[in-house]
């Protein structure tokens, strides 16, 4: 294997909130790209970081009666004591306020002016202050931005461009001849089609008129940089741009990694800015998807902003990692919810290999006092007993996968070993060899392969789950050489690498099984310790899906009861000029005679259903309030068959 200078980086991040969910799972999954890049001998720089500068970071400041800087200052904090609470191992963290990235930001800014790439114009624009950019009118969903559902603002001001258009021949080119350039392939195809428009020039200052809190232009006093010039200068300034070693060393065998909300951005700003500043285009970008949380997009006003310190102080962080790596197909949208993560702790980590592991050291305990057997001759070729093949598939799945960042088929291959491995033990059944004498040379064989294939199974984990690996591979009494904390992958592959006369400890327990009834209650003791339970939002609808439901004013013209059920009620109801029957589940809290001539809100364009017998057409209204149904009603008379907005 030779030895390549790799360079990989998470999206810096704003300070305008603490880190969430997404945040952590961006930052872990370059964190395994790291990892797994160290197994393949590469020498790696990771870097991550916060965005400091512009509008949003101002206003949330401003909220807590603070300045930008103290601002930032608290926020980065929390981000970076976050990234050795995941375990993840970055080799550096960058600020946009630290002054040797405003240098690097000025300098480049200067030479893209001077080659003549940026100009002065006045425009008059739709700006959306969330996003921090102006908006063109096709851009916008019914005149209003489409990540923040809030009308922009029309506001007209002098500006300095950066002249993309004539750099777009060449990106469409670079993209084409580079298939690895964007991953995985469908965020190939989003760039590629909207490189079919003509490229737009880019606004990239603000008066200071209007913006303080952001870079100084080299070339204006009066202005400072748009945030994303800011930006995304941080990946060449963090390597000491333009003449830093590590510069020199890891430019530009970089991959990018970040969510597909800012591949604009990072795939074509960013390149034609380094083509402009006449740098080396970066080697690639991948891209993956949102996480949902419980189907729903985090957002402060659903309370569903998971925070991962939350979830790694109740399941553990391996278990954790585990989950977000395994359960995200990189590039596309997963959902995040307890039941799952629980699911897969049960099911992936305290089953398969958590089983595998106790039971492979219990028996190397039980019968051989855990030191490791010599493996006769005539047991070396037997291909019915020899785990090597099966190791050897494992690990090259593995490789091609991690190396496109296919993690979830990466981690597949590992555990496709694992439930080979479970069930040779199962076929071989070593208890049964052990009561004979006869049999023990055939045991000891068993057992080295045993021992030998979950060496490879703890080598493998190590990117997604170091502590785990770390765990295992001292319980196999295993010195790494070196002292490192990893095998690489050429240093896993040999079969037969447990020294026989060696030792293995007693396995202790890897993943404990959550016992689901009591993680409930302890689930929603922990929810409510932190935060009071808010109530369940479910997903957002349009507008116009709204209005497909046809709620009407009716008034109850008789009410009895449905024969055989408790809880069900035979309504009569007039809506307009129309005669209804409704059933309502509302016989516990209501008698009919506490119904006649009450006025209700229907939901008229129901398909009708059968219930106990009776047609229904049309549902009544009510609020749960503490398992009571209360109807829901006007506080008026108001006539029949109105429509109900
Ligand atoms: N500051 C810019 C990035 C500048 S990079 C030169 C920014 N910051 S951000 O705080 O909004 O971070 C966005 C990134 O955070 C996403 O691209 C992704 O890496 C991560 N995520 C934020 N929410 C996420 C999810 N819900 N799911 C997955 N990742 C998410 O944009």
């Amino acid at each position: 294997m030779t030895t390549r200078h790799r360079f990989f980086t998470t999206p810096i991040y704003y300070v305008n909130a603490k880190p969430h969910l997404g945040h952590a799972y961006t930052s872990i999954a370059v964190d395994v790209a790291t990892r797994f890049n160290k197994m393949m001998d590469n020498t790696t720089f990771f870097l991550t970081g916060t965005d400091e500068h512009g509008d949003k970071i101002v206003q949330a400041a401003e909220k807590q009666d603070t300045s930008p800087k103290a601002y930032a200052d608290q926020i980065s904090r929390l981000f970076q004591d976050l990234l050795p609470f995941l375990d993840v191992s970055n080799d550096k963290f960058i600020r946009t306020t630290d002054p040797d990235h405003i240098k690097v930001v000025q300098n480049i800014l200067a030479s893209i002016y001077d080659k003549g790439d940026i100009y002065f114009a006045s425009y008059e624009g739709k700006y959306c202050f969330g996003c921090e950019r102006f908006y063109q009118d096709r851009e916008l969903v019914d005149g209003k931005c489409p990540d923040h559902d809030t009308e922009p603002s029309l506001i007209k001001e002098s500006n300095y461009f950066f002249k993309m258009s004539q750099y777009q021949d060449w990106l469409i080119d670079h993209i084409k001849s580079n298939p690895d350039f964007i991953r995985p392939k469908q965020y190939e195809t989003e760039l590629l089609s909207f490189l079919k428009e003509p490229l737009e020039d880019l606004c990239i200052s603000r008066p200071k008129s209007r913006l303080t809190w952001g870079i100084t232009l080299p070339f204006d006093e009066d202005y400072v940089t748009y945030v994303w010039f800011d930006a995304l200068v941080n990946y060449i300034s963090a390597l000491g741009y333009p003449d830093g070693e590590l510069f020199n060393q890891f430019w530009p065998q970089t991959r990018h990694f970040v969510a597909k909300d800012i591949i604009k951005p990072h795939g074509i700003y960013w390149p034609i800015m380094l083509k402009s500043a006449g740098i080396d285009i970066y080697e690639g970008l991948n891209v993956h998807g949102f996480w949902n949380v419980k189907g729903s997009k985090m957002s402060k006003s659903i309370g569903n902003v998971t925070d991962p310190v939350e979830v790694t102080e109740q399941y553990g962080l391996d278990a954790f990692r585990y989950f977000l790596i395994r359960e995200m197909v990189f590039g596309l949208d997963a959902n995040f919810t307890e039941d799952n993560l629980v699911s897969r702790i049960n099911s992936d980590l305290a089953n398969d290999l958590g089983n595998l592991f106790s039971r492979i050291l219990s028996m190397h305990h039980r019968y051989f006092k855990g030191t490791v057997p010599s493996l006769a001759d005539e047991f070396k070729t037997d291909t019915a007993l020899n785990l090597e093949p099966q190791a050897r598939e494992a690990i090259d799945a593995y490789v091609s996968s991690m190396e496109i960042c296919a993690y979830h088929k990466g981690i597949s291959a590992v555990w496709q070993l694992i439930s080979h491995m479970n069930r040779y033990i199962d076929t071989q059944a070593p208890w049964v060899l052990a009561k004979d004498e006869a049999n023990q040379a055939k045991l000891a064989a068993v057992m080295v392969n045993l021992l030998e294939g979950v060496r490879v199974v703890a080598g493998l984990i190590y990117p997604v789950m170091p502590q785990t690996s770390r765990v295992m591979n001292q319980t196999l009494g295993l010195e790494i050489p070196d002292n490192k904390e990893f095998y690489t992958i050429d240093e896993l592959r040999p079969w037969g690498q447990l020294a026989s006369g060696s030792a293995t400890q007693k396995p202790g327990i890897l993943f404990p099984r959550i016992d689901t009834k009591k993680a409930d209650t302890q689930k929603q003791e922990t929810i409510k310790a932190v935060k009071p339970l808010k109530p369940p939002v479910k997903d957002q609808i349009t507008i116009d899906e709204f209005s497909k439901i046809d709620l009407r004013s009716a008034t109850v013209l008789s009410a009895e009861t449905v024969e055989k059920s408790s809880k069900l009620l035979k309504l009569q109801v007039e809506v307009g000029s129309e005669k209804r029957q409704v059933i309502a589940g509302i016989a516990k809290q209501y008698s009919p005679e506490d119904l006649v001539g009450k006025q209700v809100i229907i939901v008229a364009n129901l398909t009708p259903a059968k219930l106990m017998g009776e047609t229904s057409e049309g549902m009544i209204l009510a609020a749960n309030d503490k398992k009571n149904l209360v109807l829901a009603g006007f506080d008026t008379t108001v006539k029949t068959g109105n429509p109900v907005k």
